[in-house]
């Protein structure tokens, strides 16, 4: 279905870079190990790394200076405010899509499921800076309705932003992008308007795995779940 052409990596190299720590630098140096009882299960202490698991799989959308529509996989993201409602992307400034938010001010997410897994780990493995990667995969950018950036066409679920801020961490900047407009495939959507896990069947990215994940089934409605510990 995808058509990786010359610049197209592999999945097995993607994975030697990632564990090179040359794709996104998942893991700061750390603390050494430490163990001790506690909760029942002998602990060991990780580090001061970037453990936090699970992250998402989103595909950040982006226009360059000349209008090319370019298409970067990031998992240090997550929704960070109600209202306004916002999401936060952290990226690298060597990524071609860091300089692209910085002069259009504007973003999308593109939801991938996990039938798209090949695509999304292919946008984090090849810059839009030589590359055009919609080409490259046959997928469509769609221009946004809100914002001036692209999405893919073909992922389920869309977030469509406008920066509102930034801040400069260290390796990454942190974006923040305010949500104008969100649009998903009918297909995934539960009848209270929002979309079905069940039916996304989004990817979750485990730092230190360096794998995709797949999401399981509910575990239980709040209620349910509160109800069982009476
Ligand atoms: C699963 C996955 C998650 C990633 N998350 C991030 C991230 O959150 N921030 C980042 O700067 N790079 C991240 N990367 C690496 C970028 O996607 C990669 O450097 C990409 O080539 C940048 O594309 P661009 O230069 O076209 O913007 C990730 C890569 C993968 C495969």
């Amino acid at each position: 279905m995808y058509l990786f052409k010359s610049k197209s990596l592999t999945i097995s190299t993607l994975a030697a870079l990632a564990a090179a720590g040359l794709l996104f630098s998942a893991l700061a140096p750390g603390a050494a190990a430490a163990g001790g009882d506690e909760g029942g299960g002998r602990r060991i202490s990780l580090g001061a790394k970037t453990l936090a698991s699970p992250c998402p799989v989103w595909v950040i959308g982006s226009y360059d200076a000349q209008g090319k529509p370019n298409a970067m996989t990031a998992s240090w993201a997550g929704i960070c405010c109600s209202r306004p409602p916002c999401v936060a992307v952290s990226l690298r400034a060597a990524t071609y899509t860091h300089g692209n938010i910085m002069r259009s001010r504007a973003f999308t997410v593109s939801v991938p499921s996990e039938s798209h897994a090949s695509a999304a780990a292919y946008f984090g493995s090849v810059s839009g800076s030589d590359t055009d990667k919609f080409a490259a995969t046959g997928l469509t950018a769609v221009r946004a309705d809100s914002v001036a950036a692209p999405y893919v066409g073909e992922f389920p679920l869309v977030v469509e932003c406008r920066l509102l801020h930034t801040y400069e961490l260290g390796l990454h900047t942190m974006f923040i992008g305010e949500i104008v407009s969100v649009h998903a495939d009918e297909s995934i959507v539960n009848a209270s308007g929002a979309p079905d896990l069940g039916k996304l069947r989004p990817i979750l990215f485990g730092p230190g795995n360096e794998q995709f994940y797949g999401v399981g089934g509910p575990l239980g409605s709040m209620k349910d779940l509160i109800d069982r510990m009476k």
